[in-house]
């Protein structure tokens, strides 16, 4: 089928399953277009409580339509197809969480959302990129296990004073870990006028370099404040802001900052997906409800 057939065809099946499509802000342009909400995992959380829909096709990673779903057990979930995974949300099993509770017993466990549903259900709190650092400042605790990003630790570690305690040791994303200071030296010799905004997944050296560090939605909210920016994030970022913002100039730090979990979902995948009403997303109740608690108190706590 031709894109502009297929997303005619999209439309007939959304409104014949009463379904939307939410998108997160690394998603193909394509998809990023006929999304109806699009946001940062924090914005896709807090919209996933409120959907009026039947169904909600989830363009974006396992564990997001996960968390979808754990908010809205009534409603079916789709994740277009099973290879849109998180490589840093594997990382994390939950012997991990286990052995590092055996070691501080009293330390709460907060846990990133890029987390799988097994994991969440260990958790006391979950958070995102947005909303981390006033999470980890609200818990009574000087000692938090943190995990799985690694690199996120050490800016809330650095920002709260507090010790924060990365679980498994070594957790990371790999799209983000591939920003150098080389690539900040780049940035700044190619676009003198620019700042730099990064997201917190990067490494603490590029961290320490940058103008601000923020969520993906926080890009969004901050970029008003400036007329050039480079990004240091997924390569899609910038079509997003790009279209948001016409008249604000933005580079890509690298090119080749991609997520192969966010590209493994196209176009036919969801109107596949819609005419098929696959794959669902399944948490098992028991599961479900322990890591609900955590994400509802990130919830209230944000
Ligand atoms: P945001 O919450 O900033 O959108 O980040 C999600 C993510 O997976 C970043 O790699
Ligand atoms: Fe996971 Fe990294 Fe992809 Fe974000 S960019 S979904 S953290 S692998």
């Amino acid at each position: 089928m031709k894109m502009e057939e297929l997303v005619r065809e999209i439309e007939r099946l959304k409104e014949e399953r009463n379904a939307i499509i939410m998108a997160h802000n690394y998603q193909l342009p394509e998809i990023q277009d006929i999304a109806d909400f699009l946001g940062d995992s924090l914005e896709l959380a807090r919209k996933a409580v409120d959907v009026d829909a039947d169904v909600i096709v989830f363009a974006g990673v396992d564990f997001m339509a996960e968390t979808a779903k754990i908010l809205n057990p009534e409603k079916t979930v789709l994740l277009p197809t099973s290879r849109a995974t998180c490589a840093m949300a594997n990382m994390l099993k939950v012997e991990h969480i286990l052995e590092a509770k055996e070691k501080y017993p009293d330390a709460p466990v907060v846990l990133y959302v890029n987390t799988t549903a097994e994991a969440k259900a260990y958790a006391d709190v979950t958070v995102t990129s947005a909303n981390a650092l006033k999470i980890v400042e609200k818990l009574d605790s000087d000692v938090i296990l943190f995990g799985p990003d690694k690199n996120l630790a050490h800016y809330v570690a650095k920002q709260t004073g507090k010790k924060v305690i990365p679980v498994p040791e070594n957790g990371h994303c790999y799209v983000h870990r591939k920003f150098t200071v080389e690539d900040v030296e780049r940035a700044r010799r190619l676009y003198p006028n620019a700042k730099l905004m990064v997201h917190p997944e990067c490494e603490p050296e590029v961290q320490e370099r940058a103008d601000v560090i923020v969520s993906t939605g926080g890009m969004i909210r901050r970029a008003p404040e400036w007329d050039e920016w480079v990004v240091f994030t997924e390569r899609e970022m910038v079509y997003r802001l790009q279209k948001l913002y016409p008249d604000i100039k933005f580079h890509p730090a690298r090119d080749d900052a991609m997520c192969i979990g966010m590209k493994a979902i196209t176009l036919n995948h969801i109107y596949e997906s819609l005419r098929d009403m696959k794959y669902k997303v399944e948490v098992p109740a028991e599961v479900a409800e322990k890591a609900r608690r955590a994400i509802e108190r990130m919830l209230e706590m944000s």
